[in-house]
C-alpha cells in the first residue's frame, strides 16, 4: 500500500544540508582527507562534571519513573538562577520558564501555537532554516528580513511593509547569528521591542549562541531589556553552550502566557525530558563556569587560525562577533552551491553554501570552526589556492 502525508507535511521544506553529509561521505570514500566545516554540530564533548552528574542521576531509581509533565522544578529554578547570574534577569522558575525538548522543538512549537493558516512570521534571511519548519507546518507565510553586511547583518525594521505586520502574528531572531557570525546591540533590542509593541506581535529570540561572543564581549539577552517580557520570549538551549546537542535539552524564559502556552503544547507532545538529563542540565547550569570561558576561548582560537591564515593566503574573511561559524563572501562570483561543490570535490574542504540559508545568504559560503585549529588554518589555504586557480 501507498500512504499519503497530510498536505501540511507536504508543505515542508526540503532538507536543503541533506545531500553534503553525502558528499562529504563520497568524496572521503576515494580516499581524500577532508576538512569538514559543512555542519553546525560541535566537536568537543560536554564537561565532565556534567556527564558525572548524569551518571549519578541515572543510578538512582527515581530517575526512571515519567518526569512531571511541565520538567523537574530543580531544572527550571536553575535556568532561572543562570539567567539571575548571567544576564541579571529576573525570572519565576514557575510562570517563566518552560523546559523543550532542545531548541529546535520550541521554535516550531510556537508556530503551531501562534499561526493560523495565511498568518505572517518575520525570520531572518539568511537564517536557521527550521524556521520555516514550524511556519510550513502551521501553514503560515515566512516574510523574509534580510540581513546584509552594510548593515551589520541587523534587519531593516523599518522596511516591513505595514500591510505585512498586521498580518505578522510571530518574529524569530536568532543572535549571535546563524550563520553570519553577527552579534546585536542592546539598541537595536529596544527597536525590536518598540516596533513589536505597536504592531502586537510576539518577539522569539532564538539564543542558540549566547555563550560565544568573541573579544571578551558577552553578547547581550534580548530579555534583559526592558519590556523585553511584555512582547516575547528567549530560547536557551545547552546544545552550545555546554557540548551537549545529543542531549535535547533547551528551556524558554519571558512572557507567562507564551510560557503556559508552550507549556500546555507540551502536555500533549510530551512528557517532559529523561529526568536524569534534566539533573544533568541542571547542574551545567549552575555548576562551575570556566567551562564556558575555556569553550568560548577555543573558539577564538579557532576563529583566529581560521581569519589569520586566510588573510596570509590573501583570502579575505571577516571576524565574526559570536556563535561558532564565519562567513565568507565568495570573492570569484561562482555561485554558492557551485562553489560549495568544487571546493569540496577539488580542495576536500566542505563548507555550507549560503544559498540554503535564504536568498540573501547567495554569494557567501558558511565556515563552522569546528575542527582544531591547525585544520583550520590547512582548510583557509585549501580555499584560498582553490579560490586562485579558479
Ligand atoms: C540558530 C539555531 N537555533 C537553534 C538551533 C537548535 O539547537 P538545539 O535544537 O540543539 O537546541 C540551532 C542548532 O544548530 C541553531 O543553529
Amino acid at each position: 500500500m501507498k500512504f499519503v502525508v497530510a498536505d501540511r507535511i507536504s508543505r515542508l521544506p526540503s532538507q536543503f544540508f541533506s545531500g553534503l553529509t553525502r558528499r562529504v561521505a563520497a568524496v572521503q570514500a576515494a580516499g581524500h582527507d577532508v576538512i569538514n566545516l559543512g555542519q553546525g554540530n560541535p566537536d568537543l564533548p560536554t564537561p565532565p562534571h556534567i556527564v558525572e552528574a548524569l551518571r549519578r542521576a541515572v543510578l538512582d531509581p527515581a530517575t526512571h519513573k515519567y518526569p512531571p509533565f511541565r520538567g523537574l522544578p530543580k531544572l527550571k529554578e536553575a535556568a532561572a538562577a543562570f539567567y539571575q547570574r548571567t544576564y541579571g534577569v529576573t525570572v519565576d522558575p514557575e510562570t517563566e520558564v518552560a523546559v523543550i525538548v532542545g531548541g529546535k522543538t520550541g521554535l516550531v512549537e510556537l508556530a503551531e501555537l501562534y499561526l493560523n493558516p495565511g498568518d505572517v512570521a518575520l525570520v531572518p534571511d539568511p537564517g536557521y532554516p527550521d524556521y520555516l519548519s514550524g511556519i510550513a507546518l502551521a501553514g503560515g507565510v515566512a516574510y523574509p528580513m534580510p540581513l546584509l553586511a552594510e548593515r551589520s547583518f541587523l534587519p531593516d525594521l523599518d522596511a516591513v511593509p505595514e500591510q505585512v505586520w498586521d498580518r505578522t502574528r510571530l518574529w524569530y531572531l536568532n543572535y549571535p547569528n546563524n550563520p553570519t557570525g553577527a552579534g546585536a546591540t542592546p539598541e537595536f533590542f529596544q527597536h525590536v521591542i518598540a516596533k513589536a509593541s505597536e504592531h502586537r506581535t510576539l518577539v522569539v529570540h532564538d539564543f542558540a549562541y549566547g555563550a560565544i561572543g568573541y573579544d571578551g564581549k558577552r553578547p547581550p539577552s534580548f530579555m534583559a531589556q526592558p519590556d523585553a517580557k511584555e512582547v516575547g520570549i528567549e530560547i536557551y538551549t545547552l546544545s552550545k553552550t555546554f557540548n551537549m546537542a545529543g542531549w535535547r535539552v533547551a528551556f524558554a524564559v519571558g512572557n507567562r502566557d507564551v510560557i503556559e502556552h508552550i507549556n500546555l503544547i507540551q502536555d500533549h507532545y510530551y512528557v517532559s525530558i529523561f529526568a536524569a538529563v534534566q539533573e544533568a542540565a541542571a547542574e551545567a547550569l549552575t555548576g562551575p563556569t570556566d567551562c564556558i570561558d575555556e569553550l568560548v576561548n577555543a573558539y577564538q582560537v579557532r576563529r583566529d587560525a581560521f581569519v589569520q591564515s586566510a588573510q596570509e593566503h590573501g583570502l579575505y574573511v571577516p571576524r565574526p562577533d559570536g556563535s561558532f561559524f564565519c562567513w565568507v563572501p565568495i570573492p570569484n562570483g561562482m555561485n554558492s552551491v557551485a562553489f560549495a561543490e568544487a571546493l569540496l570535490s577539488q580542495a576536500h574542504v566542505a563548507v555550507a553554501p549560503g544559498a540554503g540559508f535564504g536568498d540573501h545568504g547567495e554569494g557567501y559560503v558558511r565556515v563552522g570552526l569546528l575542527a582544531p585549529p591547525d585544520r583550520l588554518a590547512e582548510a583557509a589555504r585549501r580555499m584560498a589556492m582553490f579560490v586562485r586557480q579558479s
